[in-house]
């Protein structure tokens, strides 16, 4: 089955209305919200939850035989659901992306929402309800903010850019890192995805995310892409497709890099990780 413009666009379509209800819900939560920890070792929230499911929900009014891969399941472990009917997409979707952040009532997180097929995000959309920003793409056209087009920048490692890193760096900060972040305004705002939105952009010359799970790079991924920038895995090689029965949750060292600087910072990648 092939898929036309006009599905594409009912997609995102429905992509961009589930992702404004759900960051809307969680910024009317933002301030009365209560965490608890799951898997012994993050945060998590009842509006996490409620986010996911006013997404699923408004994805089935539309598309009641697609598939979900999605963060928040029973128990601590992830949502799946494969899709059934002809059209096989996958709705890969995380609710808040940021939770840490949520959890503290600081708000820098967004929704993040992706349609797969034949293993390759060909929607993407991330909203950011606090400063009502929408990034978008559809494969093969343009990436936007709230329908504006956006480009990644063409910007050099120097002590005027700025890299996104995270928080997972281990006991030892590596060699890679330090050097990010002694030779750039390094940043790490808590959230993969807008991290990957602000490449796309052109904010943030590159980020380095060291153990994203698929929900936090494939909208971000189509994303930044489509904006011009590189996205790979930490070997350089392609992230899609992705085989997404056999998915489970694992992690994925993803380097996404406007193209100017994507090989330099693969090669520290390489040589000191
Ligand atoms: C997390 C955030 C964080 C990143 C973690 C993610 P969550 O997602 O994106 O910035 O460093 O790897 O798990 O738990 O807030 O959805
Ligand atoms: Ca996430
Ligand atoms: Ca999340």
């Amino acid at each position: 089955m092939t898929l036309e413009q006009k599905d594409l666009s009912k997609i995102l379509e429905t992509a961009i209305v589930a992702a404004r209800l759900a960051g809307q819900k969680a910024l009317e939560d933002i301030n009365f919200v209560k965490f608890s920890i799951k898997n012994d070792s993050e945060l998590v929230t009842p509006t996490d939850s409620a986010c996911q499911q006013i997404i699923i929900d408004k994805v089935k009014e539309t598309f009641p035989d697609h598939g979900f891969i999605a963060e928040e399941g029973d128990q601590g472990k992830i949502f799946k659901q494969t899709p059934r009917g002809s059209q096989q997409i996958w709705w890969v979707i995380d609710p808040i992306d940021g939770t840490n952040n949520f959890v503290k009532k600081i708000p820098i997180f967004a929704v993040s929402i992706a349609a797969v097929y034949q293993g390759e995000p060909i929607v993407g959309v991330i909203f950011d309800p606090s400063t009502d920003s929408i990034f978008t793409a559809v494969k093969d056209n343009d990436a936007q903010i709230n329908s504006r087009r956006i480009n990644a920048s063409d910007g050099n490692m120097d002590k005027y850019s700025s890299v996104g890193l995270d928080t997972h760096l281990g006991e030892k900060v590596p060699q890679w890192a330090l050097e990010i972040m002694t030779r750039t305004r390094f940043r790490t705002l808590g959230s993969a995805a807008l991290q990957i939105a602000y490449v796309a952009k052109g904010a943030l010359i590159a980020t380095v995310l060291t153990r994203p799970k698929l929900w936090d790079i494939a909208a971000g991924a189509l994303i930044a892409q489509s904006a011009g920038a590189k996205v790979t895995n930490w070997e350089g090689k392609d992230i899609f497709p992705m085989d997404l029965d056999n998915y489970n949750g694992q992690e994925l060292k993803t380097l996404t890099a406007n193209k100017k600087v994507h090989a330099e910072i693969l090669e520290l990648l390489k040589n000191t990780s």
